[in-house]
């Protein structure tokens, strides 16, 4: 009797825990609110986001398209991560200044440099329109003419809520159209480069260390955004000035303890959180298999060139980063949804999913109906993932593929603009094209021979192919083709008239990207893409919705989809394989270990070695002494969350989220609280190196540090 009691209390007692799984709307976050409090958050709701008063999401942008950046000072300072700021700090350097290996630092407003192109967007306001957007659609529409209906009201709906103003709204569907919210927005497009530390800090550990822990990366970079006279969003001009934000994050000097609570604010990109058993198994199994290995060739020809000199590293570095990037995330997604069984979980679910649609007319057909589109869709994507990881890998096949859309160009107006664009690209191009080319050329040849012999790009795909041959081919059609002699390409391009298109077309280069592409993907396969993406998008829709009815608990948050959202949970450590444990947090020590002169990933600059010699870590070390350099915590995040501020129980800015740990990646398919962490540079490393390593004064007096 005692026993039953007590269970029962225990019961009564129990409050609805949300686990750490999770991205929040910002303007929802109340009923979230209760939750965090619970967990150790000290603030309210009200003061992450709020329209009636300035609060923590006024210091909060997308930087560029896909990162996140946060104001920390009254002047429109910001903090974002250095692999966000890369293309920036790569683009400004040269050989003789050369950023990206040695650092900069402005040490004035005037010293700043411009970055075109570069914009940082602040949400100004966010709306439900669910209502208006599918106001006059109806069940009985087909895809298209839902789209269609859609895209009108939206357009009608945007217009009207920034008329007159200066603001940009953007309308975003949630549960694949269930529910749609409108983000009004500022777009600020003059923002500077402030300071960058070198590369040997800024990007410890390279892309060997990337996706990993423990960590120990300087990830992060400095910019500013400017403003007109009126602090309104202007495009460059010498007359800006740093703009002013409603709020700043305030810094705090304090650090995490294990299990503190921590929140991030920022842009996560894409999750696929509700995707079904078939794709999961198609991601898992099919496309991530594919696109590791024929990124594996690239990646072995880029590496061996960029040991070589350092001007052949400069011009890969970014875009090597890129290619690792979802190389190494894809192994750790693909391991991480097979450790957990992800296929047959997805399964389980989906069985108890069809018990419950069976005598429900709406729901019953949904997942037989998945299960087709699926098994047509998995044709389709083998076919996409071939065409983008082999077919257009090389710089040759890129190329051919800008000339062919010349070729097929019939408005004069774009036949001279494109040419103009094309010769401009090119005379870049041929600079240093003699140990370019070699790298190229192997590319190309050794990602088409993979392709072929996996039956895939039609014209003598087959696993017998002789690869002597093959490549003996391919080899003619590179050194044969306008595109590899600057001569010729510039002949052509520079007298270029409507009718050379036919020269275009004959081009061996342009011929085989031709016949690979329509081999590869039908019209009809196109169509049919098309069709099936539209079919199981619609019944996404579909089984989202009954997904609710059935549990609200089966749909807590909406997947991830580059609108500002808040995750939430606390500093842990974690045993990613048995007898192996994780201890939450990294220090310099950590990078002298790692210390090698002869690997360049791990080269220590002599300037942080002296500091670590002589322990100089003024306010910025921990209570035991140490440099604290990163810490992983179960806050869900995936790509866009780079640069979030990460911040503790007061809203203060404890760090930078920078990355995942590896054995987690599959976060953005399948959540699991032993083995999903975000990694973040602690917020003190960052500080010393500013100050300490750069010495730059001018901008820790910028911020409002807590201590
Ligand atoms: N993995 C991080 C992210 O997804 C960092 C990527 C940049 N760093 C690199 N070594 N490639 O963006
Ligand atoms: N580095 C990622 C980014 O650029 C964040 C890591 C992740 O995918 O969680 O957004």
């Amino acid at each position: 009797m005692k026993k039953v009691i007590i269970t029962l209390l225990a019961a009564l007692l129990w409050l609805p825990s949300i686990a750490d799984e999770g991205m929040w709307i910002p303007m929802l976050l109340k009923r979230n609110e209760a939750d965090m409090q619970q967990k150790g958050m000290k603030i309210s709701a009200e003061d992450i986001y709020s329209i009636n008063k300035a609060c923590l999401k006024d210091a909060i942008v997308l930087f560029g398209s896909g990162c996140t950046g946060e104001f920390v000072s009254d002047k429109g300072l910001l903090f974002t991560n250095h692999h966000c700021g890369y293309s920036y700090i790569a683009r400004n350097s040269t050989l003789e200044h050369n950023y990206l290996a040695n650092g900069f630092w402005a040490k004035s407003l005037e010293e700043e440099i411009p970055c075109p192109g570069l914009t940082a967007t602040r949400l100004v306001r966010m709306e439900d329109v669910t209502k208006q957007v599918l106001d006059g659609v109806t069940n009985d529409m087909n895809e298209v003419k839902r789209n269609e209906k859609i895209a009108d009201n939206i357009e009608k709906i945007t217009k009207k809520n920034t008329e007159g103003t200066h603001y940009k709204a953007i309308i975003k569907p949630f549960y694949y159209g269930n529910q749609y919210f409108m983000y009004v927005n500022e777009v600020f497009t003059d923002v500077r480069m402030v300071g960058t530390p070198p590369s040997n800090i800024g990007k410890f550990g390279g892309d060997t260390d990337n996706w990993m822990w423990p960590r120990h990366t300087g990830d992060f970079s400095v910019f500013r955004v400017y403003a007109g006279a009126d602090n309104k969003p202007a495009d460059y001009s010498a007359d800006n000035k740093p703009y002013k934000p409603l709020q700043h994050l305030n810094v705090s000097l304090k650090g995490v303890e294990e299990n503190d609570f921590t929140f991030v604010f920022g842009y996560p990109g894409t999750t696929n959180r509700y995707a079904t058993s078939q794709a999961v198994d198609l991601a898992a199994n099919v496309t991530n298999p594919i696109r590791i290995a024929l990124r594996t060739i690239r990646l072995n020809h880029y590496n061996n060139a960029m040991n070589k000199d350092a001007a052949q590293r400069l011009k890969y570095s970014s875009r090597v980063a890129s290619i690792a990037n979802g190389w190494k995330k894809w192994q750790g997604e693909s391991l991480g949804i097979n450790r957990l069984n992800g296929v047959e979980k997805k399964q389980a679910f989906e069985r108890k999913f069809q018990q419950w649609a069976n005598d429900k007319p709406m729901y019953k057909d949904v997942l037989p109906a998945m299960e087709k589109n699926y098994a047509i869709l998995r044709n389709i994507e083998l076919k996409n993932t071939y065409f983008s990881e082999a077919v257009v890998a090389s710089d040759i096949m890129t190329r051919a593929t800008q000339l062919y859309k010349l070729a097929i160009t019939e408005n004069n107006a774009t036949i001279e603009k494109t040419v103009k664009d094309l010769i401009k690209s090119n005379e870049n191009y041929f600079k240093d094209f003699d140990k370019h080319t070699i790298v190229d050329r192997a590319i190309f040849i050794e990602t088409f021979c993979n392709m072929c012999q996996a039956g895939f790009g039609g014209f003598v795909a087959n696993k017998d192919v002789d690869v002597a041959k093959m490549e003996e081919m391919l080899g003619k059609i590179y050194d044969n083709s306008i595109l590899t002699s600057e001569k010729d390409i510039m002949k052509l391009l520079k007298n270029y008239k409507a009718k050379d298109s036919k020269k275009i077309l004959k081009d061996p280069a342009v011929a085989l990207y031709l016949s690979a592409a329509n081999n590869l993907l039908s019209a009809d396969d196109r169509k049919q893409y098309t069709e099936v993406k539209n079919e199981i998008n619609r019944l996404y829709r579909l089984y989202v919705k009954g997904m609710m009815e059935m549990d609200a608990n089966n749909v807590s948050f909406p997947d991830a989809n580059l609108t500002l959202r808040v995750a939430y949970g606390h500093v842990e450590g974690f045993k990613p394989k048995d007898g192996v444990y994780y201890k939450a947090y990294t220090t310099l020590d950590g990078i002298m270990e790692k210390e090698n002169p002869d690997i360049y990933d791990y080269v220590v600059e002599p300037r942080l070695k002296e500091l670590y010699n002589t322990k100089d870590y003024g306010q910025y070390a921990n209570t035991k002494g140490e440099l604290p350099v990163a810490f992983i915590a179960t806050n869900h995040t995936t790509g866009g969350n780079s640069g979030s501020p990460v911040l503790n129980a007061n809203g203060e800015l404890i760090g930078l989220n920078f990355d995942r740990c590896w054995e987690g990646t599959m976060s953005d398919l399948l959540f699991d609280p032993n083995y999903c962490r975000n990694i973040t540079l602690d917020i003190r490393y960052c500080l010393f190196i500013i100050d300490k390593y750069a010495g730059a004064k001018n901008l820790i007096d910028e911020l409002t540090i807590k201590r």
